[in-house]
């Protein structure tokens, strides 16, 4: 059995059991073999942009003997994709803004179970998901490599959502401060956000362009620091 490090795994978690998933951007395809083989999904398609990661995730596909229930696709994003036959739609490891790019092209995706990774830009993604009528369910934090990351859970219900700015940071990590198997994970997520924002707001401090702008990010640390003490 593909064992997935603990970003996957999260994503993974997030899969609707017994339906059908797509996984954009899916590189080596570890997840729709894990997905397929586990029995969490009947069917899935392993989409990249790119020919030399799909050889790979063909290569691991046939190795675990799954080429009838995995489908293989070079494509750009959710392009050309039958979307009818599908429940679910991963997009793991890209920039949360190309996921919202991708997103945006197949817009409304009413009906879909999305699960999204963003290796970078999460504000911007999460702000994005609220502005054009996702609702994000709930979000896991993972550890992969030495860092932390959060895994997003959402669903398209038309509905336009306020995005505050510390939302648009945190999300729903901060709910996960007291699970017994996330909490010190969602503590990490916190800690390491806060840091790099007190790193901003000490370098615009410093810097002559925007000196007023550090009281932003200066501000957005104290309230995270103030979630991550309500924990105790
Ligand atoms: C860092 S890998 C992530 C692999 C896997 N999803 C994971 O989370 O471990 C990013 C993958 O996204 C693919 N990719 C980048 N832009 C893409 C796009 N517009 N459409 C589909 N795949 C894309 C790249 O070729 C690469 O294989």
């Amino acid at each position: 059995m593909t064992m997935l490090d603990g970003r996957l795994q999260a994503a993974a978690d997030f899969v609707t059991p017994g339906g059908a998933a797509v996984d954009v951007g899916t590189d080596h395809g570890y997840l729709p073999v894990y997905l397929v083989e586990s029995g969490r999904v009947k069917r899935a398609l392993a989409a990249d942009i790119n020919s030399q990661p799909l050889e790979s995730a063909r290569k691991n596909i046939a190795e675990a003997g799954l080429e009838d229930q995995i489908g293989v696709l070079q494509t750009d994003g959710l392009d050309g994709i039958d979307l009818e036959q599908f429940t679910d739609v991963i997009l793991a490891g890209m920039g949360g803004m190309l996921i919202a790019e991708i997103l945006e092209r197949r817009m409304p995706l009413d009906g879909f179970n999305l699960i999204l990774q963003p290796m970078t830009q999460a504000p911007f993604l999460r702000r994005w998901l609220c502005e054009k009528g996702f609702q994000i369910l709930a979000e896991t934090p993972a550890q992969a490599a030495g860092k932390v990351y959060a895994i997003i859970n959402a669903r398209y219900d038309g509905q336009m959502r306020e995005c505050s700015e510390l939302f648009a940071h945190v999300g729903k990590i901060p709910e996960k401060l007291r699970d017994p198997e996330k909490g010190t994970e969602a503590l990490l997520y916190l800690r390491t956000l806060r840091h790099k924002l007190e790193i901003i707001a000490l370098g615009m401090s410093q810097s002559e362009r925007d000196p007023g702008g550090a009281d932003r990010y200066r501000q957005l640390a104290e309230q995270i620091q103030k979630i991550e003490e309500g924990r105790e």
